[in-house]
């Protein structure tokens, strides 16, 4: 029993040991992203954020897939020739979770992909922080066999994750490629059998529960934000939010840190974390 059971229609939440396992829920759909869904996953991410018994968010679906991409019968066809500016407020609740909240949330978050992902859901998948896939899970930048090219800010994933001539190649042929290649190419960090999936994804989530929350997020906010700033931006940028990370930071790492290195001897801070 979760006290997110029944909340929301398209997701599950469940809060277990400081990890928040959000399971896009529609499996008889392979988890397609209609505008329902989308709309709840904003309240979701909204709501797992203020929950301070959820520490790391990690991203799955339910069924075989992880998500067959945007919907195209709730999110296209059925918008198509409705009024023009419905087509804004479908649109923003897809970006407003897809990659606005995730890209820049505010705690760490892990894609887990246990089956299919194409299409739109390549911006989620890069909005995560880290990602770890099945072998068996199967990738494809499907739009281009459907007649549109990829919608919302799949291209700019690709660009941001992926290398020139592998993104334009999956762009433009719509080929499949497993998890595997997915690792390969840099757009996870590692795939893995399927039956070891939730336990990787699980120690990974448990490596990060030990780090320190304020300085976890100074840390991956400051890189995703330097990557589109010049280097003298990038230097005031982030000494910035290292100040700020320090200043705001209720625990203190940074004393602690230099303690138990210098005065107690008690961590190698380049092998392990100080003990918070
Ligand atoms: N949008 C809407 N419905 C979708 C969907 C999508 N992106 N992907 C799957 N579905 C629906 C199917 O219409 C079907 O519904 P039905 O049972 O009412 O007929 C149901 O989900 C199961 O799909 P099915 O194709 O039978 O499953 P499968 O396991 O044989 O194949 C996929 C899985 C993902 C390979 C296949 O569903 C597919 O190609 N989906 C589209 C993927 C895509 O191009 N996404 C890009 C969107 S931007």
């Amino acid at each position: 029993m979760s006290k997110y059971d029944n909340r929301w229609h398209t997701v599950m939440v469940n809060v277990e040991g400081g990890i928040a396992w959000i399971t896009l829920n529609r499996p008889e759909k392979r988890n397609a992203m209609s505008p329902t869904l989308n709309r709840e996953m904003r309240d979701v991410l909204e709501t797992v954020e203020q929950d301070p018994e959820a520490q790391v968010l990690v991203l799955t679906g339910a069924g075989t897939a992880w998500t067959a991409g945007m919907d195209l019968k709730e999110y296209f066809r059925e918008v198509d020739g409705g009024p023009e500016i419905l087509q804004e407020k479908i649109r923003r609740d897809a970006s407003e979770w897809q990659w606005k909240l995730l890209r820049m949330y505010s705690k760490p978050t892990i894609a887990m992909v246990n089956g299919w992902c194409f299409g739109g859901g390549f911006s989620p998948l890069v909005a995560c922080d880290l990602a770890i896939c099945a072998d068996e899970a199967t990738f494809g930048l499907s739009e281009i066999n459907w007649g549109i090219p990829p919608g919302n800010l799949v291209s700019k994933a690709m660009a941001d994750t992926v290398g020139h001539r592998q993104s334009l190649y999956y762009i433009m042929t719509g080929n499949t490629f497993n998890g595997q290649k997915a690792a390969e190419m840099g757009l996870v960090n590692k795939s893995v059998p399927l039956s070891q999936l939730r336990e990787e994804v699980t120690l990974l989530a448990q490596d990060l529960l030990n780090k320190n929350p304020v300085i976890l997020r100074a840390a991956k906010h400051g890189f995703k934000r330097c990557r589109e700033l010049t280097w003298e931006q990038s230097e005031d940028y982030l000494y910035a939010k290292l100040d700020q990370a320090q200043l705001r930071d209720p625990e203190h790492g940074r004393e602690q840190g230099l303690k138990q290195f210098l005065d107690d001897k008690s961590i190698k801070p380049g092998l392990q974390a100080y003990k918070r």
